[in-house]
């Protein structure tokens, strides 16, 4: 069932100098989930930041901490994050070895799980992984930065995976990320979508603006 939208709000486009007090105040703005970009310059042409920054930012929020892992291998680093204070963390089938794997792991940690689909990656990956997932992130980008156009044809895919998490019976995220605006999010929720990444749309005019931002996305 289609759970009620959730923003999460990707610190990626925040003031990274000033990312305690960007983290308090799209917390203090409605946000939901903070959602924190990892990137390796491996898995994806970007570098950003590791489990010290999340750790240092988990005092500022009492929000979910929605943490995005978009290296390869991530096993090496699930301890560290979850030692952080991730309370989600989100890995790509891509990422290898053994995505089922991972997937226990993050579980065993105590976290949620969530597996997220690059743009060429269709639904069909999650068969036999959907019913151990808190989460699945359809990416409506190619990972690695902040202020790409949204793909249309992934909505296509998010209604898929939809269906799928509705005959689960359970309630896991449906999140998707990369180009969401007042325009997109609209469609992104029609396809089935309950959690919205949004770096750009969010940080928008700076903190005097995050309140309205978070409001307008939620529709
Ligand atoms: C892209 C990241 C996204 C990105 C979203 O690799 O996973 O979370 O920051 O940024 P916007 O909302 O600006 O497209
Ligand atoms: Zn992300």
């Amino acid at each position: 069932m289609q759970q009620p939208v959730r923003i999460a709000p990707s610190i990626l486009s925040a003031d990274f100098a000033r990312l305690g007090e960007e983290v308090r105040a799209i917390s203090a703005a409605g946000a939901d989930y903070v959602h924190v970009d990892v990137m390796d310059g491996h898995f994806v042409p970007n570098l950003t930041i590791g489990p010290m920054v999340v750790k240092a930012l988990r005092p500022h929020t009492s929000l979910v901490m929605d943490v995005h892992l978009m290296i390869s291998p991530a096993d090496p680093y699930l301890d560290a994050f979850a030692e952080a204070g991730a309370d989600i963390l989100t890995v790509h089938p891509e990422a290898g070895p053994h995505i089922h794997r991972t997937v226990q792991r993050i579980k065993a940690l105590g976290k949620k799980a969530g597996v997220s689909l690059n743009p060429g990656t269709p639904a069909k990956m999650l068969d036999y992984l959907i019913d151990d997932v808190d989460l699945v992130l359809v990416m409506s980008v190619n990972p690695g930065f902040g202020g790409q156009s949204f793909i249309t044809g992934q909505l296509k895919k998010i209604e898929a995976i939809r269906k799928m998490i509705d005959k689960t019976g359970r309630a896991i995220d449906l999140e998707v990320d990369g180009g969401i605006d007042l325009i997109t999010a609209p469609q992104a929720i029609a396809a089935g979508a309950d959690v919205l990444v949004a770096g750009t749309a969010s940080f928008r005019g700076g903190p005097d603006h995050y309140a309205a931002n978070i409001a307008g996305l939620r529709g």
